[in-house]
């Protein structure tokens, strides 16, 4: 008899954002032809998604690029178990995941609610466990392209499956571990994330000492903090105080200005922008910016107080790359809802 095949394609996201996750979801599905439907409950932070038949989910993995969703904050292909013994559980999700293997590693994880919170320790304490129970049955290989993932909906309910190294996310549940210690302001964080999700390996030759930027918005800095401790000469621009921290935190210069009415002296490497208003208004002044020249790439958020919030994103998004082709030269842009992020989007925007 035939092994079941992962059935469900499982996305997890900001609790309150199931419904833009979903949407985009059923959007990527609806391009390859599946046809699928998708329970997207309001504050789960999860979305499933069925097909009809013995549709093998992990055909999604393949045929939908992870880093084109904006609402996803990370991915697995699965089918779930229930009634796992409290006694001991491994034993049933080994069973399940053996056909799946072999696997680099494992992510053993839940849901990012208050409920989902309540098996985090769970998660932990099984982690080595299950690792031990992969590397004794030899389905553990350095080189393979999945992981086992599992998500435990409860203590006794989970999804097994897989999720590839290479199109998926970054971190486990898209939660990264960032320490910044002495930063402004919990802004620092949302700018730290964006640099290590965007830029990857590339963050030391795309952002480095001796470049230039400008923070648009940038009280009490701390994005400002970030790009001056790389090495980046920055000009702050926010009618508001700056922090001491982000003053001393290398070249920085404050301009107590309108950033919006702002034009730089020079073209810059980097434009920064975390003001708070009508992504529109926004998406006009970075368009501004790359039809004049003035940057070469960008990072910013879009606010999200609209009630289609998926799709007036990807409508902006979209405008955005047309306009900025239409002025000539090509543009790339990636957007996503990064952990830090909350009613918000973070877009990074450069020339290629
Ligand atoms: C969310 S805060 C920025 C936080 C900052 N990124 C940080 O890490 O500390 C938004 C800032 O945008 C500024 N702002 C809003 N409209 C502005 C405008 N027209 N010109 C300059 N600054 C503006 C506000 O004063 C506020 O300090």
């Amino acid at each position: 008899m035939s092994e079941p095949v992962p059935d469900t394609l499982v996305l997890l996201c900001r609790p309150g954002f199931e419904k833009d996750c979903g949407a985009e979801i059923m959007d990527s599905l609806a391009r390859t032809d599946v046809a699928a439907w998708c329970r997207a409950e309001a504050g789960t932070g999860l979305v499933e998604v069925h097909s009809g038949g013995e549709w093998d989910a992990r055909s999604a993995l393949a045929g939908i690029r992870f880093d084109a969703l904006v609402f996803a904050r990370d991915w697995l292909a699965g089918r779930v178990l229930e009634n796992l013994p409290v006694g001991d559980r491994v034993t049933p999700l080994l069973a399940a995941a053996h056909a799946l293997g072999p696997f680099a590693g494992c992510w053993l994880q839940h849901v990012d609610t208050e409920e989902g919170r309540s098996v985090g320790k769970l998660c932990s304490r099984l982690q080595a466990r299950v690792e031990g129970a992969l590397n004794a049955q030899h389905l553990l290989a350095r080189r393979a392209a999945m992981r086992l993932h599992v998500l435990f909906l409860s203590g006794s309910r989970a999804f097994v499956g897989v999720s590839p190294l290479a199109n998926g996310a970054r971190w486990s549940m898209g939660i990264p571990r960032l320490r910044l210690p002495g930063a402004p302001s919990r802004s620092a964080a949302k700018l730290e994330e964006a640099l290590l999700y965007f830029l990857g390996d590339e963050a030391e030759r795309l952002l480095r000492g001796g470049m230039s930027a400008v923070d648009l918005g940038a009280a009490p800095g701390g994005w400002t903090w970030i790009l001056a401790r790389r090495g980046l000469a920055v000009t702050a621009v926010d009618r508001g105080a700056l922090s001491m921290q982000a003053q001393n935190a290398g070249a920085v210069r404050h301009l107590a200005q309108d950033a919006f009415a702002f034009r730089p002296a020079h073209p810059v490497d980097w434009l920064v922008c975390d003001i708070v208003d009508k992504p529109a208004r926004v998406a006009e002044l970075i368009e501004r910016w790359f039809l004049n020249g003035w940057c070469r790439q960008a990072i910013f958020n879009l606010k999200l107080p609209m009630k289609q919030r998926q799709r007036d994103a990807a409508v902006m998004l979209a405008r955005i790359v047309r306009e900025l082709e239409a002025g000539g030269g090509r543009v790339a842009c990636t957007a996503r809802q990064l952990y830090h992020d909350r009613e918000e989007i973070t877009v990074w925007l450069r020339r290629v």
